[in-house]
């Protein structure tokens, strides 16, 4: 009798969770006519085994090199470019790049400032010298995208963000930023508006239209569509935000596991020192 008590009231309890979730789902899908949320994209990144795609970041840098820097900063060292767990470029491929930039540095013993060779030390160079300069340019600063992959999110709303965190399929959710950004790029859905926006706040966007099909020569046989371009930069700017994304993963599993032998090993330890009490 008991038992079927609880029983009923664990159902009762159950059930009313399926309602209220139904429920909120149909409240978030009302709401969403105006901005749509960005879809979920498969990114070989996500989840705790994650890991990323070198030829998809060095394919995801060359866009933001020819596109993205025109306007975006990206305030990162560009000696990170060889760092382990990024795009693995070579020390002396590095070296050569940073060469190719202009930096302007000083003052000399003279006291005067001066243009030289960038070194891999040195950051990405500033496409402006300074957001209001951007600003005046553009009509809006380009934000810069050093952490951008990690800043730029949407409201998941209930019931998502208690999912997004769980681990279960399609759980821990942290690919919001890359998702975003991949449904910006694609998001000019009204040609006559270069500056029309499914997925921006507003809609109204400063930043026209930056990729379409083909515009990038990729040279490892990859597709040239928006499709790829997209979801190879949005890959490399959540690294550019997070370079040591691999590493804190892989310390992520071994916690877990060290975790679940430790309690093995208590749970053992608790059952001897019980043992021998009467209960
Ligand atoms: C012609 C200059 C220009 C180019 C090229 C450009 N952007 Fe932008 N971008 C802007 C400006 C300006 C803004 C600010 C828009 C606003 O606030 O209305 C912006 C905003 C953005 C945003 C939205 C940020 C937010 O806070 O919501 C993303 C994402 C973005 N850019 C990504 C890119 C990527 C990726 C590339 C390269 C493929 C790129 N942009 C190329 C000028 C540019």
């Amino acid at each position: 009798m008991a038992f079927t008590k609880k029983f009923g009231i664990a159902a009762a309890a159950l059930l009313g969770c399926v309602a209220f979730t139904t429920l909120s789902l149909r409240a978030q899908e009302g709401g969403s006519t105006e901005t749509p949320k960005p879809e979920r994209q498969s990114w070989s990144f996500a989840g705790p085994f994650g890991a990323f795609d070198q030829a998809q970041l060095q394919r995801g840098f060359q866009i933001y090199k020819e596109v993205c820097s025109n306007c975006h900063e990206l305030h990162i060292p560009m000696r990170t470019l060889a760092e382990p767990g990024g795009p693995g470029f070579t020390e002396a491929q590095v070296k050569t790049l940073a060469a190719t930039y202009t930096i302007h540095d000083g003052p000399n013993l003279q006291g005067e400032m001066f243009d030289r060779p960038g070194r891999p030390a040195d950051y990405f160079p500033s496409p402006f010298p300074n957001p209001e300069a951007a600003a005046a340019s553009l009509g809006a600063a380009p934000p810069d995208m050093s952490l951008l992959a990690k800043s730029i999110k949407y409201e998941r709303g209930f019931p998502w963000f208690i999912f997004d965190a769980l681990p279960i399929p399609g759980g821990m959710y942290q690919e919001v930023g890359p998702d975003m950004i991949y449904a910006i790029l694609n998001g000019y859905t009204h040609p006559d508006d270069p500056n029309w926006n499914l997925y921006f706040p507003g809609h109204k966007i400063a930043m026209p239209k930056p990729l379409n099909d083909g515009q990038v020569q990729y040279t490892d046989g990859a597709p040239m569509t928006l499709h790829q371009y997209s979801k190879d930069v949005a890959a490399f700017l959540y690294w550019a935000a997070e370079p040591t994304m691999e590493q804190r993963k892989r310390v992520g599993i071994r916690v877990m596991i060290f975790l679940l032998v430790f309690a093995g090993l208590l749970y053992f330890t608790k059952k001897k020192i019980w043992a021998d009490v009467a209960h």
